[in-house]
């Protein structure tokens, strides 16, 4: 995560540091040479200048007084042409984009400029030559020294003839990358380094964001090009590397690999580089330990190998590093790995670390006490492992510290406030998720202004913490979940002109909301808010007061806003609502995720909700009425829809099928809806949760049930409901409630695991269609309570899956099937009421219900009380016992399964939950990036 905002920001840093234009020439008294002035001329002919910043370039001048060119201050020759466009001002980009992106020069480039026999320094960068490649004649620029090309925009392959620059100490030809760019296709490429091995002087090499998977070469030509010390291959689509020794003939003192595809074990060539003082080597696919070489790196100041899968006891990596870099080491980051062990307080021997990261391991043990000693130390975060213990008060010592993230560990016990006492450069403070206590003196002033609190889950109540009163640059504040039962106090929406981001959720705030001044995303769920919906900003995202107590209509909420709104996610179901939904979402093109559900409104279904984007739309438990919408025909992005326990009539629309192809969830349960069920439903080719129990629907269940494909597979795999969280990163915005076992829960991410079918309490009629069973995934059925007559089809005993079976209440005769002995994960089972005979077949999972699951049939046997006069019973017996075996396996892999799904929501969702809002946040800054590179293409182009 912090890899993508580093890298965003680092790229913005680097368009802050575009060289000035205006400060690069000649100031000296010298005339230019004739001959080079004509071919300056016949260059700048065939650029493209939109702003003229080479007005100054005419016919006759002296070319060494000319915007961007340096002449020697003794000869005249042209020595350095500094043409970089001046894309320093990124505000301007913003404001002003056209006139921005004017100041770049285009077209083609003349190969007059080899009439520079002179010329030493050559900077193109941030221009646009999107139409060519780099010319090939730029090899035969011998002098050249330096050579900047980066986000200049050019295309295709590397020309190789740059290889004959031998004197050629920089070179940067950098491509637009973006993290999520990774594995994708480049502007620019290059099949073979060979060429690389030419530039005999080479110091500095980048060639971040050129595609370089077909080169195979690139590690023995950078490593033995002993001129090297920088080395930047960033996001480089590398593959490898494999292993080989390379000898040590490198001076390589930086080397960044990050954003590759190399998937071996850390190359041991790497520690050869003894002069290396910052290794880069995030987000690969590296596995294994850390060669104990690692050692002979005395130099080291940054070793950055975060988001691999690296293993290995974190005290064993600090104790060889330990053995010579003590007094360099600047900056660990090694979160998102698989490292494992305690801290020891040998951590505390690096005392030039400034930067220390391990989070996302799966470190334990406490946090020890010689952290203190880390002087220098800015940032610590050791946030999501398993560190137990107290909050070190050592912490405390840490003068420098900016940002402390402890979140999502086992930290308990009371924090004092005297622990914070010289932590007076802090601004994030990250430690959602311990078992802390933090009851301040009511009259504490805290010694930090921190942009950043994250408390969740801390005990911080019951009185609204009085200490954030002092915090005046906070943008960013998580205290759900916090004790706190309190009234928001006015002070707090004053803190900051505009929250980025605010979690209040599961506390039991009371009192009213007037407005809501967070930019981005703001969560005041599960309290006990009362009054109308709050006035809220353009801007926000998202925005969540599920289970609160807000009522009124919505007409002021939804209509009121003039402008676009930006909202993707509106949750606001378990309120007080009334009145009807107002028709005026035409400006809510950016929402996705709606839910009204459980609230008290009236009316139709507004048309205008038909020409949104939504993907998940939840109005169940109101007392809505009409007919179902053909408006939403348009909402062809459905992956949910629930407007269940409603007042909903006519018949399920045919449509859905045809034009709600994406649909998973499909709850139209506890409506007055009549007629058939359309054939068309079983052209949802993802449907896996079908609900329309609870009204008066009649004719057959259809037999094309078969085709629903994502319930006739036991491994359902991604849907678009998962698609959607890839995409949207915002699982826990998902979900939908469900009714198994007779019991009705909310399945989140889990939703995809749990394919079921409720047709109960209708007048279907007919027989049950044996095609339902080639729905093997299914986990439950329901058709109780409906007219269905015949045999219970054998083909039903094929779902192993299934936990839930009912069709009681139903005139079905003849036995029940023997194969119903292979359902052994049943743990809801019904069949009373009809007018079944014969022996119920036997199985540990049929015999343990209670008599009541077959009463009112004409059943004998066990459980039931009445004897069967059967010969049958050894043959019976054989076959249970054979099916049990067979089941040993199954039921292996489906209570692993099933233990997952259930097991899931209690226990990890919660942990889950936190993630998302963090994900999403920082999906957020993501965003912004995208935003920035779709600006730049369509722009700039
Ligand atoms: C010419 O430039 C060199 C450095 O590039 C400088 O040392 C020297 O003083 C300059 N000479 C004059 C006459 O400006
Ligand atoms: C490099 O510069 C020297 C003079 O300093 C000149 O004689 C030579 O031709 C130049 N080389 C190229 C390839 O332009
Ligand atoms: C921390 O966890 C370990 C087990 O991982 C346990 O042995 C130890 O007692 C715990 N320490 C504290 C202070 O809870
Ligand atoms: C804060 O710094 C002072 C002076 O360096 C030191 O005496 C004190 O113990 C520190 N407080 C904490 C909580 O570490
Ligand atoms: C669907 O959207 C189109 C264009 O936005 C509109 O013309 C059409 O009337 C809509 N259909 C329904 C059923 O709302």
């Amino acid at each position: 995560m912090t890899g993508v905002t580093i890298s965003l920001f680092s790229f913005l840093l680097v368009i802050a540091a575009a060289i000035c234009f205006s400060r690069c020439h000649a100031n000296s008294s010298v005339i230019c040479i004739e001959s080079e002035r004509e071919a300056l001329l016949k260059f700048k002919n065939d650029l493209m200048d939109p702003s003229n910043r080479l007005s100054s370039w005419v016919e006759g001048g002296d070319c060494c007084k000319w915007n961007g060119v340096t002449c020697h201050n003794l000869t005249g020759h042209v020595h350095q042409l500094h043409l970089a466009a001046p894309l320093d001002d990124y505000v301007a980009a913003l404001v002003e984009p056209e006139a921005y992106w004017r100041l770049r020069l285009g077209g083609t480039i003349n190969p007059s400029l080899l009439h520079l026999k002179h010329l030493t320094f050559l900077d193109l960068s941030y221009n646009n030559f999107s139409n060519i490649q780099i010319p090939d004649f730029f090899g035969s620029l011998g002098n050249l020294t330096y050579l900047n090309l980066s986000l200049a925009e050019f295309k295709g392959a590397i020309p190789h003839t740059l290889g004959n620059l031998s004197k050629l100490r920089y070179l940067d030809l950098q491509c637009l990358f973006f993290p999520w760019m990774l594995g994708e296709a480049r502007d620019m490429e290059a099949k073979s380094l060979a060429w690389v091995s030419g530039l005999s002087s080479l110091e500095y090499l980048d060639l971040t964001g050129v595609d370089l998977h077909k080169t195979t070469d690139w590690l023995q030509v950078t490593f033995n090009l002993s001129s090297l010390l920088e080395l930047h291959l960033h996001g480089c689509n590398l593959q490898g590397p494999s292993p080989y020794y390379l000898g040590n003939k490198s001076f390589l003192e930086v080397v960044d690999l990050s954003y590759n595809l190399l998937n071996s074990s850390i190359p041991n060539s790497l520690y050869n580089l003894n002069h290396l003082q910052s290794l880069h080597l995030s987000k690969n696919m590296l596995e294994g330990r850390l060669p104990t070489s690692l050692k002979d790196l005395c130099n080291l100041k940054e070793l950055d190998l975060s988001d691999n899968k690296i293993e290995g006891d974190i005290s064993e990596i600090v104790h060889s590093l330990s053995s010579c870099s003590l007094d360099c080491l600047e900056t660990l980051n090694m979160e998102n790995n698989q490292l494992s062990g305690h801290l020891t307080d040998q951590l505390g021997q690096f005392k030039s670390l400034v930067h220390l990261s391990l989070a996302g391991n799966r470190i334990s043990g406490p946090i020890p006490l010689s952290i203190g000693e880390l002087s220098s130390l800015k940032v610590f975060d050791v946030s999501e492992n398993q560190l137990n213990g107290t909050f070190p008060p050592s912490l405390g010592q840490l003068g420098n510290l900016e940002t402390l993230n402890i979140g999502q560990n086992l930290l308990e016990g009371v924090v004092s406030e005297t622990y914070f006492s010289n932590l007076t450069r802090l601004k994030e403070l990250k430690a959602s998720r311990n078992m802390l206590r933090f009851q301040p003196n009511s009259s504490w002033v805290p010694p930090f202004q921190c942009k950043t609190i994250e408390l969740a889950q801390w005990y911080l109540g019951p009185k609204f913490p009085r200490w954030l009163k002092f915090q005046k640059n906070l943008s960013d504040v998580d205290i759900s979940h916090a004790g706190i039962s309190d009234v928001i106090p006015a002070w707090f929406w004053n803190l900051s002109t505009q929250f980025g981001y605010v979690n209040l959720s599961s506390n039991q705030i009371s009192g009213m909301l007037p407005y809501l001044n967070v930019s981005a995303v703001a969560d005041l769920s599960s309290n006990r808010l009362t009054g109308p919906l709050p006035r809220v900003l353009p801007t926000l995202e998202a925005l969540v007061l599920s289970n609160n107590s807000f009522s009124g209509p919505l007409l002021e909420f939804v209509c009121n806003s003039s402008k676009r709104t930006q909202m993707e996610i509106l949750r606001i179901d378990t309120n007080l609502l009334f009145g009807e939904i107002p028709d005026c979402w035409n400006q809510w093109q950016a929402l996705r995720n709606l839910n009204l559900g459980n609230n008290k409104l009236t009316g139709k279904f507004p048309p205008s909700l038909g020409h949104t984007n939504l993907g998940m739309l939840n109005l169940r438990n109101n007392s809505m009425f009409g007919e179902l919408p053909s408006a939403l025909q348009n909402c062809t992005r459905l992956v949910i829809l629930d407007l269940s326990e409603n007042h909903f009539s006519g018949s399920v629309p045919a449509w859905m099928g045809d034009k709600l192809s994406r649909l998973e969830v499909l709850r139209l349960r506890s409506n007055n809806l009549d007629g058939h069920i359309p054939d068309k439903i079983c052209a949802l080719p993802y449907l896996k949760n079908l609900d329309l129990a609870h009204n008066n629907i009649s004719g057959a269940i259809p037999k094309c049930f078969s085709n629903l494909s994502k319930m006739a597979t036991k491994d359902q795999g991604y849907g678009y409901l998962e698609g959607s969280y890839l995409e949207f990163g915002e699982p826990f915005y998902f979900s939908a409630s469900l009714v198994l076992k007779g019991r009705e829960d909310e399945y989140g991410s889990t939703l995809g695991f749990v394919a079921s079918i409720d047709l109960s309490v209708n007048s279907l009629t007919g027989e049950i269609p044996k095609e339902l069973g080639t729905l093997i995934g299914l986990i439950s059925l329901n058709l109780s309570w409906n007219l269905l007559t015949g045999n219970i089809p054998n083909d039903i005993g094929n779902m192993e899956l299934m936990e839930s079976l009912d069709l009681s209440m139903n005139q079905l005769y003849g036995g029940i099937p023997s194969s119903f002995s292979d359902l052994n994960f049943l743990n809801h089972f019904n069949v009373s009421y009809n007018n079944l005979t014969g022996q119920i077949p036997t199985s540990t999972q049929l015999q343990s219900f209670e008599n009541s699951s077959y009463m009112a049939n004409h059943l004998c046997g066990p459980p039931v009380s009445k004897n069967c006069i059967t010969k049958g019973v050894t043959n019976e017996g054989g076959k249970g016992e054979g099916s049990n075996d067979r089941s040993k396996v199954n039921g292996l892999y489906v209570s692993i399964m099933v233990g997952f799904v259930m097991g899931f929501w209690g226990v990890v969702a919660p942990l889950f939950f936190i993630k998302s809002w963090r994900h999403s946040y920082y999906q957020k800054l993501d965003h912004v990036g995208r935003k920035l590179q779709v600006f730049w293409a369509t722009m700039g182009r």
